[in-house]
């Protein structure tokens, strides 16, 4: 009798895994298109920094390198790192490499760093990897950071997280690297809104990072149902201007 094979094989493993992917970034962008998150972060950059056609712009944790594509429509002066593979224009220059790693020669006018660091603090690797962006700006120019302030509901999100799950990643960024640097900060918020509190836990995933396996979706459903009226709640973030 012919045993059944409770195992994958290779090719089936690399088709689960790409379509797992795929689908953490379908919801990555059905994030973005319901929080309108880039083009706040977009808005805010434009009305504080001038940039031309000669601004030269590198974007750390680009993913596919949206804020910088509607940024400086000279593609010839953006440079995307990322640790993951994004197919871009071949006028735009991508890395891919993580940030700590990454072999850079040049200095840039604008370094943008948005939602990223969450992974950085994940590694401990927050302070190095601030250090590394100085070294590689011009003399005149800024470092754009943007991360969740954690207030609010988030907070009390990332504090039941915390509890439920034992490793996870989010995103926050420990202020005290850049408390000797002359800085702009401006505040905004987006919101979260979905049809029902199972699209909600689905979504949450953006905020509250891990494997797919170790998120218990149902738990987080009842904590949404729970301590919102609604399926929304509003995500405090902060865009921090280095001079
Ligand atoms: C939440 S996305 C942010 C994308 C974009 N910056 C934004 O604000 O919309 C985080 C990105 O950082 C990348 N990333 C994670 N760790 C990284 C590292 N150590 N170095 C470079 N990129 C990293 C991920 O692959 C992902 O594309």
């Amino acid at each position: 009798m012919k045993l059944i094979s409770f195992f994958y094989n290779k090719d089936q493993i690399i088709f689960i895994l790409s379509n797992l992917k795929t689908f953490m970034i379908d919801i990555f962008r059905l994030f973005k298109k319901i929080t309108n998150e880039e083009v706040k972060i977009i808005d805010i950059i434009n009305k504080n920094i001038k940039i031309n056609s000669s601004t030269k712009i590198l974007d750390i944790g680009s993913n596919s390198g949206l804020i910088s594509k509607n940024l400086q429509s000279n593609k010839n002066n953006i440079t995307l790192i990322d640790i993951d593979e994004f197919n871009t224009e071949p006028e735009i220059k991508f890395i891919k490499s993580s940030w700590e790693n990454a072999i850079i020669e040049n200095r840039f006018d604008l370094i943008i760093v948005s939602h990223v660091w969450g992974h950085f603090g994940y590694k401990g690797t927050q302070q190095e990897s601030f250090s590394k962006m100085i070294k590689h700006k011009e003399k005149n120019g800024k470092i754009v950071l943007c991360y969740n302030t954690n207030s609010y509901f988030m907070s009390k999100l990332v504090d039941f997280s915390k509890k439920l799950f034992r490793d996870f990643q989010y995103d926050y960024f420990d202020e005290d690297i850049i408390r000797n640097y002359n800085k702009k900060e401006i505040i905004f918020k987006v919101k979260l809104k979905t049809r029902n509190f199972s699209s909600l836990a689905e979504l949450v995933k953006i905020l509250i990072i891990l494997d797919d396996d170790k998120y218990y979706k149902r738990r987080v459903e009842e904590f949404l149902s729970s301590n919102l009226t609604k399926p929304e709640f509003e995500i405090e973030q902060k865009v921090i201007i280095i001079q």
